[in-house]
């Protein structure tokens, strides 16, 4: 038994369909032994996956970054992701997939005839409430400690669990990183800042994981007419800004209300906000 898992849920483990319970990997897999390996995950709704190419080309492009060759085209990771949520009958989920360097002698240097391990899991999640949305989320500002390839979506995630963490023990839902005094992302999720109308956002780069989202809100923006500026963003910009706001597939996109323990502009969520969130609703009821 694990607390709040369901153990009978069906998993996919290199090309097995076994009970969450059941799956076994080895102490020797390089995920575990050293973080060596890459995930993604998919959000649903009413069991269909939302955004899913993008995912899967992030996906791609982790594996390729770290140079793990899978055995799986394109269209076979959108039929297990498919097949795994038909065969959940879950509602609104999120599709975990990780990959691993495989299973090998303990050496840090790539082993030479490692076979990846692959393995997918679904689980429920639920969307931002109403309070929530309405009332935001509280932040604080902390060092950004992580290593300098966070565009790649590693397994490895000490740096952001203990950031996760100082949120916790400071009584906060999200931190925000800084690096040189400009702003990086969150624990788990990409960070917006608004200024006199205008939505900004760190540029895409090794600083942040580029999330799903950055994309689809930049699309909303345009759509909206609201400017869009990616550009680096010191801690003054943050301190001062009119609204901020968090992104990420699980929280969808919600305002920071209170930072550093002070209103973010008038307190409430603001203007753009609205509209964004307006968008995604939309973009989640067209699927
Ligand atoms: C460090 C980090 N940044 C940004 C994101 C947002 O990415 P996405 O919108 O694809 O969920 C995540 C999501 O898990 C993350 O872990």
């Amino acid at each position: 038994m694990i607390p709040d898992v369901d153990c009978d849920s069906i998993v996919y483990l290199n090309g097995d369909y076994v009970r969450l319970g059941d799956a076994k990997i080895s102490v020797l897999d390089r995920g575990f032994i050293f973080g060596d390996g890459i995930y993604d995950v998919v959000p649903a709704y009413n069991g269909k996956p939302f955004r899913m190419d993008g995912h899967l080309a992030r996906l791609e492009r982790s594996l390729a970054s770290i140079s793990i060759k899978v055995d799986l085209t394109r269209h076979d990771w959108e039929q297990l992701v498919e097949g795994l949520l038909k065969r959940s009958g879950m509602g609104d989920c999120m599709v975990y997939i990780q990959v691993s360097r495989g299973v090998a002698k303990r050496d840090h240097a790539f082993p030479k005839n490692a076979r990846p391990t692959v393995f997918c899991m679904v689980a429920p999640f639920k969307r931002p409430s109403p309070e929530v949305r309405e009332q935001g989320y509280s932040a604080v500002s902390m060092p950004d400690v992580r290593w300098l390839r966070c565009e790649i979506k590693s397994v490895s995630l000490l740096g952001n669990v203990l950031a996760k963490q100082y949120a916790v023990d400071a009584g906060v839902d999200e931190v925000l990183q800084f690096r040189d005094g400009y702003l990086s992302e969150g624990a788990s999720c990409n960070i917006w800042v608004v200024k006199d109308g205008i939505l900004m956002a760190p540029p895409r780069n090794n600083l942040i994981l580029e999330g799903i989202r950055y994309s689809l809100l930049e699309e909303l923006a345009a759509a909206a007419g609201i400017p869009f500026d990616a550009r680096p963003i010191s801690q003054q910009e943050v301190d001062n800004a009119d609204e901020l706001m968090l992104s990420s597939a699980t929280k969808e996109v919600l305002p920071i209300t209170v930072f550093n323990g002070k209103p973010v502009g008038t307190g409430k969520p603001g203007k753009v906000y609205q509209a964004l969130r307006a968008g995604y609703d939309a973009a989640v009821a067209a699927l």
